[in-house]
Formats: structure tokens, sequence, C-alpha cells
């Protein structure tokens, strides 16, 4: 068998793509955000330049493009500063003729009216502004400094279960905010978890999700990697949310034992398995861990831990408290390395960052509404003031 590291830099070169949502309206948790009372520089800056310029529109050419950060089947992930607030942002950039005329066109649709609606969770990356050229799709989003938790597990291995404990709940927190909204993430995969500066959750690339699907509601499509797809999936039966807390499982398995379960390098049998074969869980892992796994990877949706009421209760996360957890009160178990100045990417896979920066991000051309109502700033939604610096 292959070695771990190997695994992972395939599944790294296969995996699709990336991307967002957001939202606004009123908060349906308490923010309790230790930034926000450590107002920077340039969070100040930003907020002054968007008072003075409430209305102003917001493009491509306002934007430093510095490193890659982030790659995909459709675009690129790119480290980008403000020119005028200095605020650094991740912007997703998608090529329109990758996307036109085809399915993926509503996908992107979708994901901009998902980041739109309403999303206002710690553990879910922000969208601050869409815009477009003739040729491309921009997103604004917050800036994940911590980069990766795939990258970080690809350079350890595994983690010890308090910290794969950390990361599944805050995970898990963000998956039930989504479901209440109707929400199916459908991606959830370890390229798409984030970490913040401080080393809490960012679940990010909302390319995929399905909106419109209640707890017991389904829905039609899916595509992923391979080793994310729940049964019903590979079996196209209906789906719902269970595939959120499949996923759930696949991650957490990673964590704990350094490759996904059912895994098998060859993909057909990978499916066999995940359809078929019992899952074994080695020792070296605690019972209640192995417990909380055999509940998730369950192969019948129906028999599966489906409610984040549910997996609250579990004996693995008793260590957990949900209350303190969601106001990100509960210290991170690991701080990501701390960048000395904004372009220096100790979090971020050299693959990504040496690549060369397109000269063409930041040209204008012409004003172009192809995707007509999707450009989008803060001020034409319901939050008037974006919330800067979260990095
Ligand atoms: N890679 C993909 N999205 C990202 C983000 N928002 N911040 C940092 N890295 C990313």
């Amino acid at each position: 068998m292959r070695c771990v590291a190997a695994v992972m830099r395939d599944r790294k070169a296969d995996a699709s793509d990336f991307v967002l949502k957001l939202l606004s309206g009123s908060p349906a948790y308490p923010r309790v955000d230790s930034e926000e009372f450590e107002e920077t520089q340039s969070q100040a800056s930003a907020a002054a330049w968007n008072r003075k310029f409430p209305r102003r529109k917001v493009e491509a050419a306002h934007f430093d493009y510095l490193k890659v950060i982030g790659k995909g089947s459709f675009g690129k992930v790119l480290l980008a500063r403000h020119k005028e607030t200095d605020v650094h942002y991740a912007v997703k950039v998608l090529q329109k003729s990758t996307i036109q005329n085809t399915k993926q066109q509503g996908q992107v649709m979708c994901e901009r009216s998902v980041l739109l609606q309403t999303l206002d969770h710690p553990f879910l990356v922000r969208l601050h502004y869409s815009f477009q050229t003739s040729e491309k799709l921009y997103f604004v989003l917050d800036y994940a400094s911590g980069g990766e938790l795939f990258y970080h597990l690809q350079r350890e291995r595994v983690f010890l279960e308090p910290r794969a404990r950390f990361y599944a709940a805050e995970i898990a927190s963000a998956l039930g905010y989504l479901h209440t909204l109707r929400i199916i993430y459908r991606d959830l995969k370890l390229e798409n978890v984030l970490l913040d500066r401080q080393g809490h959750v960012l679940l990010t690339d909302f390319g995929l999700c399905k909106e419109g699907v209640g707890a017991t509601g389904h829905t039609g499509t899916f595509c992923g990697t391979p080793e994310y797809l729940p049964p019903e999936v590979l079996q196209q039966r209906e789906y719902g949310p269970a595939v959120d807390w499949w996923g759930l499982g696949v991650v957490l398995h990673e964590m704990l034992y350094g490759l996904p379960p059912f895994y098998s390098e060859h993909r057909s049998e990978m499916m066999r398995n995940i359809l078929q074969q019992p899952l074994s869980l080695g020792s070296g892992v605690s019972k209640r861990a192995r417990d909380l796994l055999s509940r998730l990877l369950q192969k019948e949706p129906e028999k599966r831990l489906h409610k984040l009421s549910e997996l609250e209760c579990h004996s693995f996360f008793s260590p957990i408290k949900w209350v303190e957890l969601l106001a990100k009160k509960v210290p991170p178990p690991f701080t990501p390395a701390q960048q000395t100045c904004p372009g220096d990417l100790v979090n971020f896979d050299p693959e990504f960052t040496e690549l060369p920066v397109p000269l063409s991000l930041g040209v204008c051309g012409e004003a172009d509404l192809t995707f007509s109502g999707f450009s989008y700033t803060c001020d034409n939604a319901a939050v008037v003031s974006p919330q800067h610096g979260k990095n």
C-alpha cells in the first residue's frame, strides 16, 4: 500500500473546486468574536472608507492580486489586497468560459444566491463582494490565513483526539446551522475546511450546495470526490442532509486514522467498499470515537446519526461546551504559524503559492452582465457594513 502522503498528494491533484457562501441578515447566533474588540488599523480604515463611499461599486481593479493560494478545476483562489483599505481577502476567480452554457452555470448561481441569503455563522467563510468582468466571475471572501486543514493533516499524518474533536465539533456546528436553513453542504472534505488566524474552522466552497432541501426533503444530482460519496449518492438514490453527516464521518476518520474509510487506490474498489464492505476501525482510537464513526458512517441514511442535537450528546463530544464553542471561546488546540507580513504564506502549499499570478486579473475590461444579478456588494444586501479582516 502506498504511503499516506502519496495518497494525500493524489487526492489533492484530484480535488474539485472551492467556493463558498455567506450570508447577511440578522445573525442567528450571537457573534462573540474577540477580534471585533481588536479593530486593527486596516479594519478601521476599511470601515472609514465604506462610510465615505457607501455605494461605490467594487471591481477587479480595486485589488492587488498577490499570490495564488488555491486552485480547482474551474479557477483559482488568490490572496488579494484592497488597494484603498489595505484589507486582505481571498478572491476566488472563475472563468466564465468554463461555466457558461453548462449546468455549472446554474451551480454558480446557486452558489451566489446561497452566499447572499443570510448565512452568518462563526465557522463559515463570509462573502464580502462579488463582481464580474467580460471573462471572469469574482468572489471576495474572508481570507483564512491558517490555510487548509488538509495541508496541516498532510504534514502531521494524524491528529490526536482532542484536536480532531475540536475541528469535528466546529464543523458539525456549521453543518447543523446550514441544515436549519434547509441547505445541504454536500461537499464536505478536508480541502474545504480552512483555519483562521487563531485556528478556528472556516468552511468554504459552496459550489455544490443544494438549496431548498429540508430535514426530510430530498434532491437529485451529485458531484464530488469519490471517497466522500455516501452509498445513497453512489447508488443515485435520493438523498438529504444525512450526506453531510457521512461527510463529517469521513473527515473525522481521516483526522484520526490518516486515510478515508473504505480507502482503495482503485476507484471502483473504493466504491464497492463504500457500498458493501463493513466498516472496520482499527484500535489506537478510543471506543467513543469508534462508536461515533460507526454512527456517522452508517450505510443506511435512515439509521445514520442525523441531527446536531444527537451528535452534541454523543460521549465522544462530552468534553465540548457547545455554547462556548459557538461563541469561539474554546481555545483552538493548534495555532497556525503567524505570518510576519501578509504575503508570507507559511500555511499554504507551495504547489499553489509558487504559481504565477495572472496579470489579467486586475484588468477591468468592459462592464459585462452576462451573469445577471451576480454582482454584489454588502450595500445591496441586508448587511450594510461588512466584517473585515477576520484573518
Ligand atoms: N482557499 C480557498 N478559499 C480560501 C480562503 N477563503 N482563504 C484562504 N485560503 C483559501
